[in-house]
């Protein structure tokens, strides 16, 4: 949600910038727009739309400015317009800022500042830092000073980066509840909402921390290492940082040939399932072996599709480790708080780390005293510090909105993690903890066959890619693949689809059932297939279409289904992780049949920093 990118280097930055600006593309944004100093005047352009028609704008334009910053904005407080679209000025136009997140007193501010006499361009909740900046600094506080008191009051999340006509070789990146990384390269530095912005440029980042305010700055800009980086907290205070180093490279986050992210990701899956499942990453479980074993409680809380990876665990968690486990969405959690004591366990999965609510629900959590574990994929992203202890999902960067190589890799990680606390608990045996792991072990090469199903999937999505809804139904743990396979329908092919427990459709849902009703069932060879084969029948009986996800060599489904997408035989803990794979090629393929954007669906954006 919004891209930063700031840079300072020894050569014109806004090839840079705009590059930069592609890499956060994944993270959904309806307008764009750039500035860079240039003889002490800010030189900018900004647009709605796209990153290609803030290109065109800069067409046949030549850019001198080695100092700059980047934005997509995705909006929030006016409409996706040239004139909201960020950076934004000071009335003098000496400071420049962008920002991720939304101010929440931002009306206060801006009636004290409009009585000031400050001229607004935008209908932004942004605008007032940039006007509050220039007061500060215009009361004789130095840039830094200036941006921290600002920070101090400003209500809910931002990432912020300025620059300053004065401060030729300055950068100030601010951030609360939004997440905002340094790029240490050998001849630029660089500020961004993510990694993969400077990726190509240099692997040493500094991931900041929440109340923290970065001055960036490159002395010397042809001397070697006189880049500097001062950071403080938001009380004044000198913070130390910790310098790391990215271990994927940026071959990792491009398309390498594939027409799109999400299927490139979809294919890498075997081998993100591979990394993840290698069990010496539980190691860092041992030091709180003896607090596992005491746990009574459950939660599982996330968004999106990371809660159907939660939903899928509760399943496995409460017959393998015997305890109570509910899953539990980050949005309703703080609103509806379950008990929660030192003995509960919260497990906050996160593809990225920075989802607001999943922030918000471990912080609520945090307070009555919880132990709390994240699964994520981010190294140094908020969530992971916030927490006691992360396991991370090995998945790699994903950049598709639609998530798919993170869910499965989600879905491994807590298969492994519910099998290690059933041991720690003695709920299962030796062998059985053995047999367990092997069918984890077992599961890349698995993945792999069911990725061998793409021609007849596509198929079904030529058949189907004009109907206007599809029903998606499972049970058990594979109730959530049913949930998951309808939004991923929905969100790239822009189809209305449902997740439906297969028990429930006659109280409701067979009313839709008629020749042009296509269901989605997940039918595996599990306790409740038998019950499965009776709701696919009462569907035929009413003359509806099934799409049947089932086990190889099911010949009775083969009888009675209209198409059959064949998974290999395994054990219930792993199934959603194959049959989840059948339902992404379905809906992405769905969505290239619509001529849909795949990668970056309308409206949708890929980490949701905002509540
Ligand atoms: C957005 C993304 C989804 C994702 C959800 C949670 O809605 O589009 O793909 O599942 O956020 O994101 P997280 O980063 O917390 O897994």
């Amino acid at each position: 949600m919004c891209g930063i990118i700031g840079c300072i280097s020894n050569k014109p930055v806004a090839g840079m910038l705009l590059d930069g600006l592609k890499r956060l593309e994944y993270r959904g944004y309806d307008s764009a727009g750039l500035v860079v100093l240039e003889n002490g005047v800010f030189r900018w352009e900004k647009t709605a739309g796209k990153i290609k028609d803030l290109e065109e704008l800069l067409q046949g334009q030549t850019f001198s400015g080695t100092i700059g910053i980047g934005h997509t904005r995705w909006a929030t407080h006016g409409s996706p317009s040239t004139c909201n679209a960020h950076p934004f000025f000071s009335c003098d136009n000496s400071v420049a800022v962008v920002h991720n997140g939304i101010i929440e007193n931002y009306h206060q501010l801006r009636q004290e500042l409009v009585r000031k006499k400050h001229r607004f361009q935008s209908e932004t909740d942004t605008e007032v830092v940039v006007h509050l900046v220039e007061d500060y600094l215009k009361a004789g506080y130095k840039p830094i000073e200036a941006v921290r008191q600002v920070c101090r009051r400003l209500n809910g999340s931002f990432a912020l980066v300025f620059m300053f006509t004065n401060h030729p070789n300055l950068l100030i990146g601010a951030r609360l509840n939004s997440p905002l990384v340094v790029g240490i390269g050998r001849k630029e530095v660089f500020l961004a909402s993510d990694v993969p912005a400077f990726l190509r440029n240099t692997r040493r980042v500094v991931y900041l921390h929440d109340r923290q305010i970065v001055a960036l700055a490159q002395a010397g800009l042809r001397q070697k290492g006189k880049q500097t980086l001062h950071i403080i907290d938001f009380a004044g205070k000198k913070q130390s940082y910790h310098i790391s180093q990215v271990r994927w490279n940026i071959q990792s986050a491009e398309k390498e040939g594939y027409a799109h992210f999400m299927l490139k990701e979809i294919e890498e899956q075997p081998e993100a399932v591979r990394r993840t499942v290698n069990y010496p990453h539980l190691s860092v479980l041992e030091p709180f072996t003896e607090r596992l074993r005491d746990i009574n409680r459950v939660i599982l809380v996330a968004c999106g599709t990371a809660w159907h990876a939660c939903l899928a665990t509760k399943y496995a968690m409460e017959e393998l480790v015997r305890i109570p486990t509910e899953a539990i969405l980050g949005s309703e959690f703080r609103y509806a708080l379950p008990p929660l004591d030192k003995k509960t366990l919260v497990i906050a999965v996160s593809q990225s780390g920075e989802t607001a609510d999943t922030l918000a629900a471990v912080r609520a959590a945090k307070e009555h005293g919880v132990f709390s574990l994240a699964v994520c994929n981010v190294v140094g992203s908020t969530l992971t510090r916030e927490v006691d202890l992360t396991l991370y999902t090995f998945a790699g960067p994903e950049i598709s909105v639609a998530s798919t190589k993170a869910y499965t890799a989600q879905l491994s990680v807590l298969a492994l993690l519910t099998i290690r606390l059933a041991a720690i608990r003695k709920t299962i045996t030796r062998n059985m903890e053995d047999k367990l792991l092997d069918e984890l072990r077992q599961l890349p090469n698995k993945m792999k066959t069911v990725l061998r199903n793409k021609k007849i999937i596509e198929a079904c999505a030529e058949a189907y890619k004009r109907v206007g809804n599809f029903m998606y139904i499972g049970r058990r743990n594979n109730l959530a693949t049913a949930y998951e396979g309808a939004l991923k329908m929905k969100e790239i092919s822009y189809t209305h689809a449902e997740g439906y427990g297969a028990g429930e459709m006659k109280h409701g849902p067979l009313a839709l059932v008629d020749g042009s009703f296509p269901t989605v069932a997940v039918i595996l060879k599990d306790c409740v297939y038998e019950k499965m084969v009776s709701n696919i029948r009462e569907i035929k009986a009413r003359g509806g279409i099934v799409i049947a996800v089932a086990t190889k060599g099911d010949k009775n489904i083969s009888e009675i289904a209209d198409w059959v997408i064949e998974t290999p035989q395994v054990l219930e803990i792993t199934s959603p992780i194959l049959a989840a794979i059948p339902m992404q090629l379905l809906a992405y393929y769905t969505a290239v049949k619509k001529g849909r954007e795949i990668d970056q669906p309308r409206n949708l954006a890929k980490s949701v920093t905002v509540e």
